[in-house]
């Protein structure tokens, strides 16, 4: 089976990584890669966004499956367009996309389907926004309508931070038509977790449950990122605690999508919160897998994750079953000089890591060097992300953390403290 994935990250790194040790798969693409993907799959030149261009090279190319990566090509339709073109994909379509590109939409059907899920409003007009955070006082959370590459969303501590968002949101524009709608939600306190699945249609096919770290630094302080750093499993939820998700919360969803004339194929993401009582709520849906959450599944994936794909984008995925490693995983990311904000690229990346270390080194952010290809540089500021198995967590993140130092580049930086 030839088979393209389309993106770029360190998930991406992760998918193939997984998908070429899947006997099925006899060529693999990456569009565009990087330089981690450019070792197990031949780099294509194109970027995720340029959907006509890449179902033409599909085309050209014979493309069996294509899996998609990251949520904005799958927001613009890029599933649709392969189906017009008689390809085969594995990815939600444009319209059941909304459910991470519209948070007003996945607040809706999260609404109608009983889904446990913070109580909101969702607004189009400032004053009105203004009014009910001023009634409803702080913490609150502000939430931009569009995707904003994981910077929509505000938890507010005080009144002013939520107005200052709103404001930021609403009438500066500072995310563009992503911001002429918000939903200001409450604020519920507890610890996170990530529920993903494989699904098509009402099938749903869990993933082992994971846990990733936000925040730039340690003590969890400092901005959100896209995530530092993950762990699987996490002592947040258990792995029948995302059996019951699942019938709690994505069935009925699904279920709500379909009697909308909504079929959702893909892979489905739920951030959820679990307060003091045990309590789990969904805090968002995701149309893709997270980063860097993948690169700790998959390394716990015993099964054919190519095999499962094809079934589910053939609407067979009832007939598989997954088998899971009991040994735990995690990874920590290295970050460029200025992440979140302005980052600096071009440094040189070296790595002393060897099969001894017992790490998977996934990049991200890293590309080949213009003129000695044999040299990587980054690009981007979440740059490299390095994985282990262990019996324990603890184990997993002794190995990282001793791995880690043997990678280098001006101005990296990571947590420490992945996993407390
Ligand atoms: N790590 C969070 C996400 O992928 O959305």
């Amino acid at each position: 089976m030839k088979v393209l994935v389309v993106g770029g990250g360190g998930r991406e790194h992760a998918l193939c990584w997984k998908i070429k040790q899947s006997p099925l798969c006899t060529k693999l693409y990456c569009a565009p890669g990087n330089a981690g993907t450019r070792e197990i799959a031949e780099s294509v030149s194109l970027q995720p966004g340029n959907l006509g261009a890449l179902a033409l090279w599909a085309l050209e190319n014979r493309i069996d499956l294509t899996v998609v990566g990251p949520e904005a090509p799958l927001a613009e339709g890029i599933v649709d367009m392969f189906a017009e073109h008689g390809l085969r994909i594995f990815g939600p379509t444009k319209e059941a996309a909304m459910l991470e590109s519209s948070k007003s939409f996945a607040k809706e059907v999260m609404q109608r389907a009983g889904v446990k899920t913070a109580q909101a409003e969702i607004f189009e007009e400032f004053e009105k926004a203004k009014q009910y955070v001023l009634d409803r006082g702080a913490p609150i959370v502000i939430k931009a309508d569009g995707l904003a590459a994981g910077k929509g969303v505000a938890v507010a501590k005080t009144t002013e931070a939520a107005l200052k968002f709103l404001e930021e949101v609403m009438l500066r524009g500072s995310f563009g038509a992503s911001g002429s709608r918000v939903v200001v939600e409450e604020f519920i306190d507890g610890r996170e977790a990530s529920v993903m699945a494989i699904v098509d249609g009402l099938t749903v096919l869990p993933l082992v449950v994971s846990q990733d770290y936000k925040r730039l630094l340690d003590g969890d302080q400092g901005p959100n990122t896209g995530g530092m750093g993950a762990i699987s499993p996490t002592p947040v939820l258990g792995d029948q605690g995302v059996e019951n998700l699942v019938g709690e919360i994505m069935v009925p969803v699904l279920r709500e999508l379909a009697s909308r004339g909504i079929n959702y194929t893909g892979f489905l993401y739920a951030g959820i919160i679990v307060d003091a009582g045990r309590n789990a709520s969904v805090l968002e849906f995701n149309c893709r897998l997270g980063d860097p959450e993948t690169q700790v599944i998959l390394p716990r994936l015993e099964s054919d994750l190519l095999a499962a794909l094809d079934c589910a984008a053939s609407a067979r995925l009832s007939s598989v079953e997954l088998r899971w490693s009991t040994r735990a995983a995690a990874c920590v990311v290295a970050a460029s000089r200025g992440y979140p904000g302005v980052v600096e690229d071009g440094k040189l990346i070296t790595s002393s890591l060897t099969a001894a270390d017992n790490c998977v080194l996934f990049h991200a952010g890293t590309i080949a060097d213009a003129e000695s290809p044999e040299l990587v540089r980054s690009k981007g500021g979440r740059v490299l992300c390095v994985s282990a198995l262990g019996d324990t967590v603890d184990d997993a993140l002794r190995q990282i953390y001793t791995g880690i130092e043997k990678v280098q580049f001006e101005g990296m930086h990571y947590r420490r403290d992945i996993g407390l």
